[in-house]
């Protein structure tokens, strides 16, 4: 791998972030710099898509192919460059490239969280590396900083806003009242959210997001775990405006923290989050994520979390890092693992909690739903009571309650016949603490 006279890159991918990245490369005005950050010259030897016909804006025609395998299996490639997306066939490709000695750029956080432990090893095996800046809040450089800037501290606490789209409707929910099917809607014709918004709203890419952030500051493996996940959907502008009235705004949050000396918990979930906290100003498609170090004190990172040229910027980041490892002659360490490490489930865990239900608009109700708090042990901070008739509504704060008993709370309440439906059920995050 020494003093290699130019380094071969290829890949997979004309989308968003690849077409992007192209253009970044081929910029004449950055040439000069990208030589020097690389250490020395980086050609692009091919660009694989599926499909050939397609257009392709900036991607000159002779660089373009169908032949996945080809591109992969070519000996003279030192670096693939995964912009596919999705888990199969990228993982075979992104395996087949590291078997072969071939070091691995991805943007992939789907398939970081499902198998990322075994790739990293894969990639240390065959003296290459595997990089995936891209993965987590897309332009922000979070990973690498966890990688190297905070590898000498002990992290406590990780918590983002790591999902654009979500973070977008709730903005508009805020902003201008609008009602969750009216906030979705306007971010699909912006091109926020996927004609199928369930990844996005339902907390699994933020979920995928969480197990690589976790996995770097707490050494946790990336083995495709389900984690505790919560979506907005069930989140109404009542419920943002009594949130707005306390003080506090709704934001999904994804959340890796430690519980006493060996645990951790990693979780998403809608939280109430006081309007002082760093996060609540995070307005938009705009991602953050927060960090609680022991000696760093609270640290922050704001910026976009997707978009092709925002991403792409992380995505060349990677590249040239490795660029400079393969024009060395060396590769990265992969990050280590602690397998003393036990996660706790998110029933053990406690917080305050806002829970909305609606009603019967009858004499006794508030007795009897006051009653079902008792009964499982959730002690009530504050009510409130809002609407009449069918539109009835009563809004409680608990105190410091353990999540399983609040979650029994709930099902018994969904069971009772003066409750008409469950409406939202967040955790209060306040004083640091969730
Ligand atoms: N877009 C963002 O803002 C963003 C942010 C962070 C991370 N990411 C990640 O970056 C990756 C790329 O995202 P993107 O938005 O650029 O996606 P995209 O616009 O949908 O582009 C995907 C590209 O991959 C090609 N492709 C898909 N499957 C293929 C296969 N089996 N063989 C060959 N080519 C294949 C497609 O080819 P055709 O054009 O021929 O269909 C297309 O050119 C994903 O992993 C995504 O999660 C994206």
């Amino acid at each position: 791998m020494v003093n290699k006279p130019v380094v071969r890159v290829g890949i997979i991918g004309a989308g968003n972030v690849a077409s992007a990245l192209v253009g970044l490369l081929s910029d004449p005005e950055r040439h000069e710099a990208l030589l020097d950050a690389a250490t020395g010259p980086i050609e692009l030897v091919g660009v694989a898509v599926r499909d050939a016909a397609k257009r392709r804006k900036g991607i000159p025609k002779h660089l373009l192919t169908t032949d996945v395998a080809g591109l992969v299996n070519n000996d003279d490639l030192d670096i693939l460059v995964e912009l596919a997306g999705g888990i199969k066939p990228a993982r075979v490709y992104i395996e087949t490239a590291l078997r072969h000695g071939v070091s691995v750029v991805t943007a992939n956080k789907a398939l970081i969280a499902e198998c990322g432990t075994e790739l990293a090893q894969l990639a240390h095996q065959n003296g290459a590396d595997l990089f995936y800046e891209a993965a987590v809040g897309g332009g922000i450089p979070i990973l690498r900083a966890l990688r190297t800037s905070l590898a000498g501290e002990r992290i406590n606490r990780v918590m983002g806003i790591v999902n654009g789209t979500t973070n977008f409707i709730l903005s508009k929910m805020t902003s201008e009242g609008s009602d969750y099917a009216t906030a979705l809607k306007e971010a699909q014709a912006l091109g926020y959210a996927e004609a199928d918004p369930s990844a996005d709203v339902e907390g699994y890419d933020a979920a995928a997001k969480v197990q690589i952030l976790s996995s770097l500051a707490f050494g946790t493996e990336l083995v495709g775990d389900a984690i505790a996940r919560q979506g907005i959907v069930g989140i109404r502008s009542v419920d943002i405006e009594i949130a707005r009235r306390s003080g506090y705004v709704i934001k999904l949050l994804g959340v890796a923290e430690r519980i006493g000396d060996s645990g951790i918990s990693r979780r998403v979930h809608p939280a109430m989050i006081p309007v002082d906290h760093p996060l609540a100003s995070v307005h938009g498609a705009m991602n953050a994520v927060f960090v609680e170090g022991v000696r760093s004190g609270p640290l922050m990172w704001l910026g976009q979390g997707a978009g092709g040229e925002a991403t792409a910027t992380a995505v060349l980041g990677d590249l040239l890092d490795v660029a400079r490892n393969r024009f060395s002659g060396r590769h990265d360490i992969p990050f280590s693992v602690d397998r003393t490490l036990h996660s706790v489930a998110a029933g053990e865990l406690e917080s305050v909690f806002y829970i909305s239900i609606d009603v019967l608009d009858r004499p006794g109700v508030l007795a009897a739903v006051a009653g079902i708090f008792g009964e499982n042990g959730v002690s009530i901070q504050s009510m409130e009571q809002s609407g009449f008739g069918n539109e009835a509504r009563l809004s409680f704060l608990t105190h410091l309650a353990l999540t399983e008993r609040v979650d029994a709370t709930i099902k018994d309440l969904a069971k009772h016949k003066s409750v008409d439906s469950i409406g939202a059920c967040l955790r209060v995050i306040d004083g640091g603490r969730s």
